[in-house]
């Protein structure tokens, strides 16, 4: 995949981007000494081992092992694709990913693209529709929305028509199939096709980068379904996309909290209220992903389900699948409506201050489970007691935050007049704390970490391209660093990096650009030039003994013998 994208383009990009400025702008850094430090956002921690190099332009977590240049930081904190990191990075600086000519993956990359633009058109056509349809205009105003709130979420109308779209956007059979298998329009059984959304209010449904990837639309009455939204499709994902995310960060740059709600028109009503941070699931529950993908954007979630029955029922498994993804430092805290209520009736009635109010009021994560818990169990009972201890225990078995499991052990002693469970520890976050193994520590590998870490040192490494017939593992990446560093003197370790990223040695160049060297700055030349010579002893030791045992099988060339020589002698005077 990485070859569609020119190699060059990607230099150019790591050189643009600031790293500091990049990972700051989503989890604010702190200097420390020449680095920068946060707690890192990969895994659950109270103390900081995140660590951001400006030099390096390189980050690395020492508690999880987490670690990699601009690119792999976008990949990981906003779950995104190489491409998509890269065309991200490009977007940032303004500037358009070049495609290479000819290669396979370009159909692909060219034909989603397409998508996205053919997704965008449909969005296009609902919004001018809704105009010129009375009947949705009023029902639009008779919810309340006004047309800036119309405008930001792109809100529109798909009319009473089995072809508009089929018309509009499905000129020949190619571009047929795909608004087949984007689901904006639908086949009968003999073949007739037909718009997918008729005489519906149109919600477009944008992933984090603000591209329309799907609709929910809903019946101006009483019909069923109340709504009907895009089934899966390519581009299309339900347990992982947050109606409402994009327009939120839109909004504002640094979310200090994340209201999720049940509804498209809960959304879009509260931001016409001025509450512009709400979002909501796609007709499914709050699963897992979705808590990671808030938690990543913000520290504070607050689940605000509908006053009913359902509601109710969703906050719970909310809480559920929120457990497995606390860490230190987030927050997770619920609202329970009156009964009867959703936020968009309740706003409405309300208003901004009143709504406000709620959630500044909104229960802890650990008084709801607790109080859930109480509800079912009756702990005045020997028999109610144990129920609850085992049933918390097991849920709070599977928080990786250590200060929240202590808290709820603290809570659950309490309830049960017992001592805590000591045995409780996390069962997800076991893995967390691995330090980077750089296992042993060889020449070839001290040379190739030093390199990588110091590009500089190119320029006094020796030309030794008789290296590269060297029985020694590591000795062809050695030279290819150098190889690099000879065509672009100015590569960083993070550029550097990035010529490996799709290839096995990646994991090692990794760790080797992080290993901790100890070694005095001033005395980095002389190291480096010490560990190449102990490198070529290596190698001209290889050749004496591969030269010795020809000698005694066959006739060494004149060559051969001026070189045996030289060699014998090198080694005599050492
Ligand atoms: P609600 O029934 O609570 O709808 O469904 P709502 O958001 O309050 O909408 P209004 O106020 O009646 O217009 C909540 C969410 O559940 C999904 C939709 O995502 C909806 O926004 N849902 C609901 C469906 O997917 N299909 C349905 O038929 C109903
Ligand atoms: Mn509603």
């Amino acid at each position: 995949m990485a070859g569609q994208i020119p190699r060059p383009f990607i230099d150019d990009l790591l050189a643009r981007t600031d790293i500091v400025e990049l990972i700051d702008l989503r989890v604010p850094l702190k200097k420390a000494g020449k680095n920068y430090t946060a707690c890192c956002p990969f895994h659950s921690e109270k103390s900081p081992s995140f660590t951001v190099s400006a030099d390096k332009q390189f980050y690395h977590c020492f508690g999880c092992g987490a670690h990699g240049n601009a690119i792999s930081f976008m990949m990981a904190f906003e779950q995104l694709e190489f491409v998509e990191a890269i065309e991200e990075l490009a977007k940032i600086h303004h500037v358009e990913v070049p495609r290479e000519a000819g290669h396979k993956a370009k159909a692909y990359v060219q034909g989603t693209a397409d998508d996205y633009s053919q997704m965008q058109k449909a969005a296009q056509s609902y919004q001018q529709q809704l105009s010129q349809h009375s009947h949705a205009t009023a029902y639009v105003a008779k919810r309340g929305l006004s047309a800036v709130t119309i405008e930001k979420y792109g809100i529109g109308y798909a009319p009473d028509s089995w072809d508009l779209l089929l018309k509009q956007l499905g000129a020949n059979k190619v571009s047929r199939d795909q608004l087949f298998e984007l689901k904006l329009t639908n086949r009968n059984e003999n073949g007739r096709e037909y718009d997918f959304f008729r005489d519906r209010i149109m919600f477009p449904i944008r992933d984090k980068r603000g591209r329309v990837i799907g609709f929910g639309g809903r019946v101006l009455g009483d019909g069923t379904p109340k709504y009907l939204n895009s089934p899966e499709t390519r581009l299309f994902h339900k347990g992982r996309e947050l109606y409402g995310l994009y327009e939120a960060r839109q909004q504002q740059d640094r979310l200090d909290r994340l209201l999720v709600v049940e509804g498209y028109m809960d959304v879009v009503a509260l931001s016409e209220q001025g509450i512009s941070f709400a979002v909501a699931c796609l007709g499914t529950a709050t699963t897992s992903d979705h808590m990671q993908t808030m938690f990543r954007f913000c520290r504070k979630v607050i689940c605000c389900y509908d006053g009913d029955r359902a509601g109710r029922d969703a906050a719970w498994r909310a809480l559920q699948s929120a457990l497995p993804q606390l860490k230190d430092g987030v927050e997770l805290n619920f609202v329970f409506l009156p009964d009867g209520e959703d936020p968009d009736s309740l706003v409405q009635k309300e208003g901004k201050a009143a709504f406000l109010a709620r959630l500044d009021q909104a229960m802890p994560l650990s008084n709801y489970l607790f109080d859930h818990l109480l509800q079912e169990l009756d702990v005045s009972s020997d028999a109610g007691k144990s129920g609850l201890w085992v049933k918390a225990n097991e849920m709070i078995a599977t928080i990786p935050s250590e200060f929240y499991r202590e808290l709820l052990q603290e809570k659950l002693a309490n309830l049960v007049g017992r001592a805590r469970n000591p045995n409780t520890k996390n069962s997800a976050g076991k893995a967390s704390v691995t330090p980077v193994k750089t296992s042993k520590i060889t020449p070839m590998r001290r040379a190739v970490a030093l390199l990588l870490q110091y590009p500089q040192l190119a320029k006094v490494m020796p030309h030794a391209p008789e290296l590269a017939q060297a029985n020694l593992p590591g000795v062809a990446l050695l030279l290819a660093i150098q190889q690099h560093l000879i065509e672009k003197p100015q590569l960083t370790t993070a550029q550097l990096l990035e010529y490996w990223r799709e290839l096995p040695e990646y994991n090692i160049l990794s760790k080797l650009a992080l290993w901790d060297h100890q070694v005095a700055e001033e005395q980095l030349t002389q190291e480096f030039l010490d560990t190449f010579r102990s490198i070529e002893d290596q190698y001209l030791q290889q050749r004496l003994e591969s030269l010795q045992r020809k000698d005694q099988l066959s006739k060494l060339s004149v060559a051969e013998r001026h070189e045996y020589a030289m060699l014998l002698k090198a080694f005599k005077s050492k």
